[in-house]
Parts: structure tokens; C-alpha cells; sequence
């Protein structure tokens, strides 16, 4: 089965530092988290970049969609993908590579981020997982680079889970956890699927997870989530 860390950063460590920059990859390392998530998708121009929203505006204050943003017009603090990948390899990260497309940039959006890191991630660190809301992301992931493991991303889980896992070829499953019931849980670890969990920056709502049987917590403050699961 796919091994994961407890605990993985969310946005790196958004609950101390801004969300997807650097920064915040960094704070999440102090705080102990050897894995981070981050969100990529692509520039007007194609350059895949970390950013979770379609506007530059809540994150950065330029009112800009991502979309229709040069990379050149890019603000200093929102990291390039391949910023991002330096920074890991400096600080020795793991990632759940999170596929973010802007509407209609499905398939681009999985391609240009594949090959970003079939270039730039070093073989010094774990393998990425990659995820993604979008199962047309996921398929052209798959597609392209087959090497690299993916999990679905689910808001809710349905009936049809294992389908959707099974055509993009998961081995995990990603999932919202206040929205995670306990038979869920059983029955995605007992079909062999890796089980996460976001956002949990609770430390009892994680130990009562992992107790159903999650293997992983994504948090905004991996400290707190690790402290309550030592
Ligand atoms: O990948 C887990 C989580 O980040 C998914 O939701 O909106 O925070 O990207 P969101
Ligand atoms: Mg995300």
C-alpha cells in the first residue's frame, strides 16, 4: 500500500505563514512536517505556479485571474512549481502535488506539471503523490507520466468512489475529513487504498481519525497535529 507521512502540511503551513509561498514551506519544516500540500496551476503563458485560487486578488491583493497572468507579471510571493521543488529539495520536503486547474485547463494544467517534475524533482526525496478534484487531471496524469501515484480528491465520498479510483488508476484516497464517516473509512483501507484526510488543525478531531483508521492528516498546523498524535 502506498506509505504516507501522519501528518502532511497544508498550503505548507498555512496556519503561521501565507499560504503555497515559500515561507510557509519553511515554517511547516520548523514545525516539524516532512511532507507539505500545495495547489499548482498554470499562468496565462503556461508556467505551472503554487496558487490556490482562479484570482491573484485574496492571496496577493492584485485583482487578477491566474488565467490571464503572465508569468511575468507574476507577484514576487507566489512561487513558480519549480521554485517550489528547490525549496523542497533544500529543505528535504515531500508533496502532495495538488492538480488546481482554472476551468478548461484540465488536461494542460496535468501535463505541464508532470513534466516539471519529471525535470526538477530530485531523486533525493520521496516520491510526490499527486491529487486532484478533477478526474480529467488525474486521467491525463496518468496518461503522461504513469510513474508517478495518485489519489483521488473527494469533497464527500460516494457510492462511487472505487469507480473513480479505479479509472485514474488511485492508490489513495483524499478526502474531507469532518465529512469522513467510520464505515467509509474501513471500507477504503480494507479495498487497499492510503487514506487522508483534510483539513484538520484539531488535535483530537486527528487522533479520532487516525483511530478510524486514516493514515494521514493534512493540517494548516502540523505541530499541533503531530503533537496530538506522539
Ligand atoms: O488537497 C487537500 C486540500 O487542499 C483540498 O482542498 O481547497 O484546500 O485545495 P483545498
Ligand atoms: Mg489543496
Amino acid at each position: 500500500m502506498l506509505q504516507l507521512p501522519k501528518v502532511i502540511g497544508h498550503r505548507g503551513a498555512a496556519a503561521y505563514a501565507p499560504e503555497n509561498t515559500l515561507a510557509s514551506f519553511q515554517e511547516a519544516r520548523r514545525r516539524g512536517a516532512t511532507w507539505v500540500e500545495i495547489d499548482v496551476k498554470l499562468t496565462a503563458d503556461g508556467v505551472p505556479i503554487v496558487m490556490h485560487d482562479d484570482s491573484l486578488k485574496r492571496t496577493t491583493g492584485v485583482d487578477r485571474l491566474v488565467a490571464e497572468t503572465p508569468r511575468a507579471d507574476l507577484p514576487a510571493e507566489v512561487p513558480t512549481f519549480e521554485q517550489a521543488i528547490a525549496c523542497f529539495a533544500e529543505l528535504g520536503l515531500g508533496c502532495n502535488v495538488e492538480i488546481k486547474p482554472c476551468e478548461g485547463r484540465e488536461v494542460e494544467t496535468a501535463h505541464l506539471t508532470v513534466a516539471a517534475l519529471r525535470r526538477w524533482w530530485p531523486a533525493s526525496l520521496p516520491q510526490p503523490l499527486l491529487s486532484s478534484f478533477k478526474d480529467a487531471s488525474l486521467a491525463a496524469a496518468r496518461e503522461a507520466a504513469p510513474e508517478f501515484v495518485r489519489a483521488i480528491l473527494l469533497g464527500e465520498i460516494g457510492k462511487d468512489w472505487r469507480s473513480r479510483a479505479d479509472a485514474v488508476g488511485a492508490a489513495g484516497v483524499n478526502t474531507n475529513g469532518a465529512k469522513l464517516t467510520a464505515p467509509r473509512a474501513v471500507e477504503i483501507r480494507k479495498a487497499g487504498f492510503a487514506l487522508s484526510v483534510y483539513t484538520i488543525n484539531d488535535g483530537d478531531v486527528a487522533r479520532a481519525l487516525v483511530g478510524m483508521g486514516v493514515d494521514c492528516i493534512i493540517t494548516d498546523a502540523p505541530d499541533v497535529i503531530l503533537a496530538a498524535l506522539n
